[in-house]
């Protein structure tokens, strides 16, 4: 008897369905492809109940002909590929014809679509992959595909879906890395009736692309990249390294306009970034690497996000070049003509070689080591707070200093110094006791100040008189509805947020030192940096939004501190407890004692 049996079609679409249709995201993303390949200008994506109830892509393309929405849901039915040698000559984003098929065996799925000028359309309906309908529908412009009910019937993968929020999140991820290669098309996500991602077509600024999908404060920070080389381009925007991401999740690759995550690509650039970013920080990269398209192959994964190049070595090269060449060449860091200085660039630049410095002198060992007080204390770290004086002839040698970084400085310690000058337009160089170089950053220490300011807020339960703000802001999605739920923790922090109808939001008032701040960008701020609900709302649970606030309130700080205003920022800095929940950021970036200063001028 035989084994052996052909499995049936709509078994094999289910299988297919696995590699696929991962997740509502999965759908989303092959419904968009298939549009921009018919030609859409406008693609419109309506979300319900995280995606798994109802997923309807419409868009103004070619659209089909009742032939063909028929055939569009058979498996390797496709209109984007004839013969084997057209893989190597691909435009679309599509080509194996297995999407939709995919997508109807696990949904019941609609499409509504007309060709052009055609007195008549097209609807077709298949429920699991079986069972279908086709019938004449009014003509439209372009494609409208309907999934709904994803995965009613393979409960094992509808088990793994994840929380309404987490799929939309993916969805939206989704969309933005097919935006991002295409800004001539519009894009509008939303989700039950409320937009999730907005971004009308910018086909001569695509910079205006990148903002709308990754965050309106990287705008300023953008620079262009273009290396060309025989048979390969790499394009796109990057970042300065001004702008940094805790992960690496900004870096936003395309092959040939396909979105891919190759490991070499992002090493290549995370390499090209290596030598400006601090440790542990991540560059913000969309970057087009065009070649021949024989030179890759995009047919390794079946989501399409893995490719391999014929040079793979050559590539890595000019990528890593590109990289390197637009943050050497980009006016953030470059040579400033003589009488343009820009602070702001000087402040960057000199952060940096701060930075670099200090990494080195504790790579580095000095000479001999002066007598520590205890052999237990081990090297400081970067961020400190001002040690305590000690002794001169026991004072550590810099880069051996104690480690006191939850301490507090001496009583007066702050008041004590004498100002000597500001070092790159943003570091205020003292003279500390016995003679101590100190070297502070003002803006830490008002951030460190208002810290101190607010966290006293929230502790002593009263807040003092709000300052009236009146504006309303728009808010995204997400963030509104942070807020929404986040409103009795805002108000312990003295800040009144009052829903005003959609995603608007009322900024009533604000604690003193926040006056200054832009509504917008604060309250986008403090929606991802509320704590989930159930934490409670004291200088722990609320740290993150104490952070953003004194970030926020440190902004409106005048960029040239008089004399007298550096001052009073110290004189605060005195009265401002290093409480250790509380403490932030680096005030103090350098403290050599005079001794060592001697001794290296032996
Ligand atoms: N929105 C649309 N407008 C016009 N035609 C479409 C649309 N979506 C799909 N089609 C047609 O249906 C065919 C099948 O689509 P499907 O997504 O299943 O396969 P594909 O895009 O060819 O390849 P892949 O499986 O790699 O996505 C397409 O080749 C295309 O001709
Ligand atoms: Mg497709």
């Amino acid at each position: 008897m035989a084994r052996i049996a052909r499995l049936r079609d709509d078994l094999i679409n289910k299988i297919a369905a696995g590699e696929v249709v991962e997740r509502p995201a999965s759908v989303v993303k092959e419904l968009v492809e298939n549009a921009l390949d018919a030609g859409a200008r406008t693609v419109q994506v309506a979300l319900e109940g995280g995606g798994l109830q109802r997923i309807v892509v419409s868009d103004d393309g070619h659209g089909m002909g009742r032939e063909d929405a028929v055939l569009c849901l058979e498996r390797h039915a496709t209109s984007k590929l004839r013969e084997l040698d057209d893989l190597e000559n691909l435009a679309s984003k599509g080509f194996r014809g297995e999407a939709l098929p995919a997508i109807a065996a696990v949904s019941r799925f609609t499409l509504h679509t007309a060709e052009p000028d055609a007195e008549v359309g097209t609807r077709v309906t298949v429920e699991g992959g079986a069972g279908m309908h086709v019938e004449e529908a009014p003509p439209r412009v372009g494609t409208v595909m309907t999934v709904e009910d994803l995965f009613y019937n393979t409960p094992a993968r509808l088990k793994f879906m994840r929380r309404g929020e987490t799929e939309l999140k993916h969805v939206e991820e989704a969309v933005i890395r097919i935006a991002l290669a295409h800004p001539e098309v519009s894009f509008l996500v939303e989700h039950g009736g409320l937009p999730l991602f907005t971004s009308p077509a910018c086909p001569e600024d695509p910079t205006e692309r990148i903002a709308a999908a990754l965050g309106t404060d990287v705008h300023p920070h953008l620079f262009p990249v273009e290396e060309r080389r025989l048979g390969l381009s790499v394009t796109g925007h990057i970042a300065s390294p001004e702008y940094t991401l805790p992960t690496a999740r900004g870096i936003y690759t395309f092959v040939n306009h396909r979105y891919v995550r190759d490991r070499g690509l992002i090493g290549a650039i995370q390499r090209g970034y290596q030598e400006y970013l601090p440790s542990g920080r991540q560059p913000l990269v969309v970057l087009f690497i065009d070649v021949e398209p024989h030179a890759v192959d995009v047919n390794v994964h079946p989501q399409k996000m893995e490719v391999r190049f014929a040079d793979s070595r050559g590539v890595y090269d000019a990528v890593l070049a590109a990289v390197v060449r637009t943050i050497r060449a980009a006016p953030w860091l470059g040579p400033t003509p003589p009488g343009e200085a820009d602070p702001r660039r000087q402040a960057a630049h000199y952060a940096q070689a701060v930075e670099r410095f200090l990494t080195r002198a504790q790579e580095a060992t000095w000479g001999a080591p002066l007598p520590l007080p205890s052999a237990a204390d081990a090297p400081t770290p970067l961020a400190l707070v001002p040690a305590a004086p000690v002794p001169m002839s026991r004072a550590p040698a810099f880069g051996q200093a104690l480690p006191q970084l939850n301490e507090a400085p001496p009583p007066g310690y702050f008041a004590a110094l004498r100002p000597l000058g500001t070092l790159g337009g943003r570091f205020q160089v003292c003279e500390g006791p016995g003679g101590t170089l100190v070297v502070l950053d003002p803006h830490a220490a008002f951030e460190r100040v208002r810290l101190m300011g607010f966290c006293r807020i929230l502790e002593e339960g009263k807040t003092p008189p709000p300052s009236l703000f009146g504006t309303t802001v728009e808010l995204p999605v997400p963030a509104a509805r942070a807020l929404v739920g986040g409103r009795e923790a805002l108000a312990r922090l003295g800040i009144d947020a009052e829903p005003f109808g959609g995603t608007s939001f009322a900024l009533k008032t604000v604690p003193p030192g926040l006056e200054g701040a832009d509504p917008r960008a604060l309250l986008e701020a403090l929606a991802q940096a509320l704590p989930p609900a159930g934490t409670p709302p004291d200088a722990v649970g609320l740290a993150e939004a104490l952070r953003v606030m004194a970030c926020h309130a440190a902004q409106t700080a005048p960029e040239k501190l008089s004399d007298a205003q550096l001052r009073a920022l110290l004189e605060e800095l005195d009265t401002a407890d290093f409480h250790p929940t509380c403490r932030h950021g680096t005030v103090v970036v350098l403290e050599m004692p005079l001794l060592e200063l001697e001794r290296r001028a032996r």
